[in-house]
């Protein structure tokens, strides 16, 4: 027809819903064509699951309610963007890249390190690529912080934290059936704070250490709890060391009295920069002084679409830079049931007709343990059970 390349958007509810409208973007801009919908078996039609602002496109074009559906009808989109819970990555990555398209598939890739090796090996056998959904790899911060660390700005890079403290309500864990869960009928799934929800600030905490391929990590030592009645973490501690021997530290809460805007930390000798990698703000602190700087950021999906029409341009978030952080969460997936928080330190709050659990001072542990290097159990936090 045209060699506008096409997508296809396989789960269009939850999150889906934002890549819809990126791709609304994108066609109006004549950069792409949505080519057809996947809903998930079992899921109602569009109406409903889709925004009212997209759904003239979303509802020109076919609809099916699995991607073996789609596949089967012949002829896949360029790009198919894969938008579903975690534990289907895998099945549905692999299937949408033997059929011969390429995949912008949604974090984390993969619920434990052995899928990510069979995707890496899929990738290399079908030529195609796979470009992750950690969005705040494609900040306009993050070369101008790589390009202070490397010109001895902020000195020597002693160590790099992250602070992700936001408040989730109940409501959040039963809105779907695998939200919260360790697995479900034995297959991993690892949907807690650090591998889903705060991930971004893992992932780039990580990146921002030199850290993005699985060779990159020596070593993840976790302190994980659970306010909430759920089987995966919501209140953790990780601390990991690189291979080239940087220290990174991660405070991560779903349980805190309020949201607040998650951070990226670099500590160098001479100075500090935060990078609040949602809002690409850089504050940079040397001598006493603070400067601020705000970034734009490069859409990941627009960036795989660079790339295949001129391969010179780099993809932001390859498969394969997502090794370090699928080394974390294979870490998380293999760990013990992270342990509750005690009951004591635990309030539960009401309001919009929601519940939220509150642990004691997280906050405030939360910056130390990125601070210092230290677990919430080596700071004696309050909420500690053994
Ligand atoms: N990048 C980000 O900032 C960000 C934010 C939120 C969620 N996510 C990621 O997006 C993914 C989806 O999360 P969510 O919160 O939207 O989940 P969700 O459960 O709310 O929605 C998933 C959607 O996928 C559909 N679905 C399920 N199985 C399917 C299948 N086999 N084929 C087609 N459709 C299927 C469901 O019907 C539903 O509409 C996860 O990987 C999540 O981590 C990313």
């Amino acid at each position: 027809m045209s060699d506008i390349p096409t997508i296809a958007l396989v789960g269009v509810g939850g999150f889906g819903r934002q890549h819809l409208i990126n791709i609304e973007r994108l066609a109006s801009q004549g950069r792409v064509r949505l080519a057809a919908l996947v809903t998930g078996s079992g899921v109602a039609p569009l109406r409903g699951q889709v925004d009212p602002a997209v759904t003239t496109m979303a509802e020109a074009v076919p609809v099916y309610p699995t991607l073996d559906d789609y596949l089967a009808a012949g002829d896949p989109a360029t790009v198919v963007v894969i938008s579903t819970p975690i534990h289907t990555h895998t099945d549905l990555a692999t299937k949408a890249l033997r059929a011969g398209a390429h995949v912008l598939l949604e974090k984390p890739p993969t619920p434990g390190m052995a899928d990510f090796t069979f995707l890496e090996e899929v990738v290399a056998q079908t030529g195609r690529i796979v470009q992750v959904g950690f969005q705040s790899f494609g900040s306009h911060a993050l070369p101008r912080l790589a390009g202070l660390l490397a010109s001895g700005a902020l000195g020597e890079l002693s160590g790099v934290g992250a602070v992700g403290t936001w408040s989730r309500a109940a409501s959040y864990f039963t809105r779907s059936g695998w939200a919260g869960k360790r697995e479900i009928d034995g297959i991993p799934v690892v949907d807690g704070v650090v591998t889903n929800p705060l991930a971004h600030a893992v992932a780039t905490a990580l990146e921002v250490a030199g850290a993005t391929r699985s060779g990159d990590v020596a070593e993840v030592v976790l302190d994980q709890y659970r306010a909430n009645p759920i089987d995966c973490d919501d209140t953790s501690a990780v601390l990991v060391r690189t291979a080239a021997g940087i220290r990174v530290s991660l405070g991560l809460a779903l349980t805190a009295p309020r949201q607040s805007p998650p951070r990226v930390i670099a500590y160098g000798t001479r100075g500090t920069a935060t990078l609040h990698y949602v809002s690409d703000a850089l504050e940079v602190r040397i001598g006493g002084r603070t400067t601020t700087e705000q970034f734009g950021r490069t859409n990941l999906t627009e960036n795989l679409l660079d790339h295949l029409a001129d391969p010179s341009i780099g993809l932001l978030c390859p498969l394969a830079a997502t090794g370090a952080f699928t080394t974390v969460l294979e870490a998380v997936h293999t760990a013990p049931d992270p342990r509750p928080v005690a009951a004591d330190q635990v309030s539960w709050t009401r309001r919009d007709g929601d519940t939220w659990a509150v642990v004691e001072r997280v906050e405030e542990y939360c910056e130390r343990v990125a601070a210092e290097g230290r677990t919430f159990a080596d700071l004696g936090a309050p909420w500690v059970t053994r």
